[in-house]
């Protein structure tokens, strides 16, 4: 403020005409600030009473702004500063004002006990949290901790340390969305980029279900989206073989879907893991006879999986001679679909609450 003045002193006879109407609209912005600072408000009345004179439309804030207009160019800015502040300074106190006369035992805190309650109504967990939240409790009871890692992703960790290099052919099953910024900037195709990130952590052994978000360029229809959830698993150690992949995701089977069914594992490729395998159960709607669900096959595909390939591991820093590890990844949308008899997949995102309050309840 007092550059301000000086600065016009040094040009004093240019602005001139000016000088006048700003002194007094320093002054008049000055005495209103101490006026505002002693204001006192015991009722709501008097707080609504502050607020219009100071802060309505044709208030006080409003009408020193409106001098702006006839501030020369060159001082704008640092009375512009000042005006603002002026500003701030009466919406604090407002508030304040308001807090504090809140406070008071006025009639609106003393409601009448004697009317009806509001409903409240019930809400319930989305169909893809329960179905993620059941999947990573059972791994929780066999000691995996949980994990999560971000949903726009760098090439590196989406595509490059799993093993899927630049203008490899494995790319093209995964398009998806780019960030016009940077190019390098992906919305991750899958949620294996938290294993990199977790492996490059360099803590040992790591055991971890990494459950979240994934995008895929693909077209919309009832039983693809551009976008659902994956649960990943990750277990390094040293000795982790292929028998352990197994009798975990025996185990995880029969918790999920009961004894009595089935598992198959067929070979199959992924950049990252080798060997590789994708998991079949035996159809739990028909018992493995052949229906709709499973196409007449009487197998429903549940996962992939495999044991971590060096490569993976070695660009996490991790000595692929010395650690061994499996990786699983699964969807959450399908087994939500089977399990509640969910015919759509876009069902999940409309965010219709008919939809969604038929899961009240439900665990
Ligand atoms: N990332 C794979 C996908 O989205 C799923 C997957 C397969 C994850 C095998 C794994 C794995 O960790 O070992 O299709």
């Amino acid at each position: 403020m007092h550059d301000f003045r000086s600065g016009l002193q040094r040009r004093w006879p240019a602005l001139l005409p000016y000088l006048c109407r700003m002194e007094q609209l320093l002054q008049q912005i000055e005495s209103y600030r101490k006026e505002m600072e002693d204001y006192q408000a015991t009722d709501q009345a008097a707080v609504e009473n502050f607020r219009i004179k100071y802060l309505g439309t044709k208030g006080i804030v409003k009408t020193i702004m409106g001098e702006m207009r006839n501030v020369p160019a060159d001082k704008k800015k640092e009375l512009g500063l000042i005006v603002n502040d002026f500003k701030l300074f009466a919406e604090n106190k407002y508030e304040s004002l308001k807090a504090t006369s809140n406070e008071q035992p006025t009639s609106i805190n003393h409601p009448d006990l004697s009317l009806p309650g509001d409903l409240l109504t019930p809400g319930s967990r989305h169909p893809v949290t329960l179905m993620k939240n059941r999947i990573v409790s059972i791994f929780r009871r066999l000691g995996f901790a949980v994990a999560e890692g971000p949903e726009i992703e760098d090439d590196w960790h989406n595509f490059g340390a799993l093993n899927l290099p630049e203008h490899h052919p494995a790319r093209d099953m995964q398009d998806t969305f780019y960030v016009q910024q940077n190019p390098d900037w992906v919305l991750r195709t899958h949620t294996s980029n938290v294993q990199i990130r977790e492996m490059e952590k360099g803590k040992l052994p790591i055991r971890l279900v990494m459950p979240g978000r994934v995008y895929r360029n693909e077209t919309i229809s009832a039983r693809s989206h551009c976008f659902f959830h994956q649960v990943e698993g990750l277990y390094i150690d040293e000795n982790v073989s292929f028998a352990d992949l197994k009798q975990t995701l025996y185990f995880f089977v029969k918790e999920m879907y009961g004894k009595d069914v089935k598992v198959r594992f067929r070979p199959s490729y992924f950049p990252f893991t080798e060997p590789s395998a994708e998991m079949d159960v035996s159809c739990f709607i028909c018992g493995g006879v052949g229906c709709n669900i499973c196409k007449k096959t009487g197998w429903v595909e549940i996962l992939g999986c495999g044991m971590v390939h060096p490569n993976v591991l070695e660009n996490c820093n991790i000595d692929p001679n010395k650690y061994t590890g499996f990786a699983f990844g699964m969807g959450v949308e399908r087994p939500a679909m089977l399990k509640y008899g969910i015919n759509d997949i876009r069902l999940f995102s409309e965010n219709d609450v008919r939809f969604l309050k038929q899961f009240t309840g439900a665990i």
